[in-house]
């Protein structure tokens, strides 16, 4: 056991393993990973601190170009820069969707199903701003889930480390050489020279949000406290159809855009169609576009939510069990009711700057699926592009992490656990939620960042502690990057700068400020 004179939790390390490649997270880009790394021959340690991830809680499906179709891959790079607003990358974007369709054949090889419309044929769906069906799914609206079956069933025998809290990235400057994590023994140190940031989102920075509890900007912290850029973190996409239920909080349930590409249509309480006029698309728009008129017609109207109208949906159990048995815990049966819906924090379109290797600016540092910023998605994302990045990048992430770890020595890392600057979660929610939700401006974001500033430092002694400051440190740098980009754009609309500038087209890298030093 190795005593530290840390300045922080109990400052003992209490264990010590080894490792080639450590992957924190276990959603769709994680296990990905994790399976591509130990395929490479690579001893492998999966990290999670949650049991949900939000791949389990995915609906719609994945944007995959089928061979010997009328769709192409030069069709979904264009509706993928089309709703990306400018800010993706032509290159990454054609990358990745190129390879779309290997990785979902590496998935059905890993025992993952998707729903057929005839034998031998996937049944393929539509959501806003595709410009044809070319989304594959499973269960009906319980895609993540059979995602995430087939991918733990796969990895099952890598053995993952639950209740394992990754509190910072350990490096030399130059290099990774690994992780310094809390579990129910305390304090420990995985020495290892590759590290896949695989954490998800950031959705728990706002009151009420699709993603599941363990949402908390992890990986975006863990890369800033490693010194490591975040890109295009202004742009969080709010999902225009999360169920409403007055004064409810956390995680809520997700009312699938493949509705919408089913014929369902979004009116406001007296029966107007709210996207009429708004679109071409109308309520196939991206949803940028989408959540934005929900929340201008609420202002304009004062109520509190606008419905879903799913009646003429076929087969609506069948085809939305999800969505069905959502619906039916509030009380409503969408066979014969309108669905009470607002937009609600979905998912991060920016992340840690990575290339479409999941590569970062830190040798032997990965990030990949929603925590990573390849992009893809620019400023805004396309529907269900995610599940795609994830299982794409992540696969490229784990081969790569596993090179990367065969050339590198064998590292000897130095833990000093710290304190980091944490502020209230309720607080810090309802600051994000008044200030940098679907409509910001600058006196918002100076009110944000001034109660932002209160943060005190904390030691790290629980995953509470970690999740509160790694929020801190996610919340400050959308702030900043919200604050700074003075137009509106994709999913980041400014009241006061209502329209375009195309002197900003282009992607804003933030950085930590140095962290407070911590000394024994
Ligand atoms: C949905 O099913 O509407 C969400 C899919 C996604 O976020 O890509």
């Amino acid at each position: 056991m190795t005593r530290r004179a840390g300045c922080g939790g109990d400052g003992v390390v209490a264990w010590q393993q080894r490792a080639d490649v450590v992957v924190i997270g276990t959603g769709v880009a994680g296990l990905a990973a994790a399976l591509a790394a130990h395929r490479k021959g690579s001893r492998t340690v999966i990290l999670s601190k949650a049991a949900e991830t939000a791949t389990f809680h995915a609906q719609g499906g994945i944007a995959v170009v089928l061979p010997h179709t009328e769709d192409s891959v030069d069709a979904h790079v264009r509706d993928t820069l089309a709703a990306g607003a400018g800010l993706c990358d032509p290159e990454a974007v054609r990358s990745i969707v190129a390879d779309g369709y290997r990785a979902v054949a590496d998935l059905v090889a890993d025992g993952a199903r998707f729903d057929e419309s005839a034998p031998g044929q996937w049944a393929l769906t539509r959501e806003g701003g595709h410009s044809i069906r070319r989304i594959i799914h499973a269960g009906g609206d319980a895609t993540g889930a059979e995602v995430q079956r087939a991918l733990d069933h796969a990895a099952a025998m890598l053995g993952i480390r639950r209740n394992h809290v990754a509190l910072e990235i350990l490096h030399d400057g130059s290099a990774v050489n690994g992780v310094l994590v809390r579990n129910a023994d305390g304090l420990g140190v995985v020495h290892a020279p590759s590290v896949i940031l695989a954490t998800g989102g950031l959705g728990h920075l706002y009151s009420a949000t699709t993603n599941p509890e363990g949402s908390t900007g992890d990986g975006i912290a863990l890369a800033l406290w490693a010194g490591v850029g975040v890109s295009d973190i202004e742009f969080v996409q709010f999902h225009p159809t999360m169920l409403f239920d007055r004064g409810a909080a956390g995680r809520r349930p997700l009312i699938t855009e493949a509705l919408r590409g089913e014929g369902a249509v979004l009116r406001d309480a007296r029966g107007d169609s709210v996207t009429d006029g708004v679109h071409p698309m109308a309520d196939l728009a991206p949803r940028d576009v989408v959540a934005a008129a929900i929340e201008a017609r609420l202002r304009e109207t004062g109520d509190e939510c606008v419905y879903l109208d799913a009646r003429s949906v076929e087969r609506f159990e069948q085809r939305f069990p999800t969505v069905t048995a959502a619906c039916h815990v509030a009380g409503i049966d969408p066979t014969t009711q309108p669905i009470p819906v607002v937009p609600g924090a979905h998912y991060s379109c920016g992340g840690v700057r990575t290339d479409v290797y999941g590569r970062t600016e830190l040798p032997g540092l990965f990030a990949a699926g929603e925590v990573a910023r390849t992009g893809m998605h620019g400023a805004n994302r396309l529907a269900s592009n995610s599940l795609l990045e994830g299982l794409v990048v992540g696969g490229r992430a784990g081969r790569d992490a596993a090179e990367h770890a065969r050339s590198a020595g064998v590292p000897m890392a130095k833990a000093l656990p710290v304190q980091r600057d944490t502020l209230d979660r309720r607080v810090l929610q309802s600051a994000m939620t008044q200030w940098a939700s679907v409509m910001r401006d600058a006196s918002g974001l100076d009110s944000l960042a001034a109660v932002l500033e209160t943060a005190a430092q904390r030691p790290m002694s629980s995953r509470a502690d970690f999740e509160d400051a790694a929020l801190t440190a996610t919340a400050r740098v959308v702030d900043e990057a919200a604050r700074a980009r003075t137009e509106t754009r994709g999913c980041h609309h400014r009241s006061d700068y209502p329209q375009t500038d195309p002197t900003q087209a282009f992607s804003r890298t933030v950085h930590a400020e140095p962290a407070a030093a911590c000394l024994p």
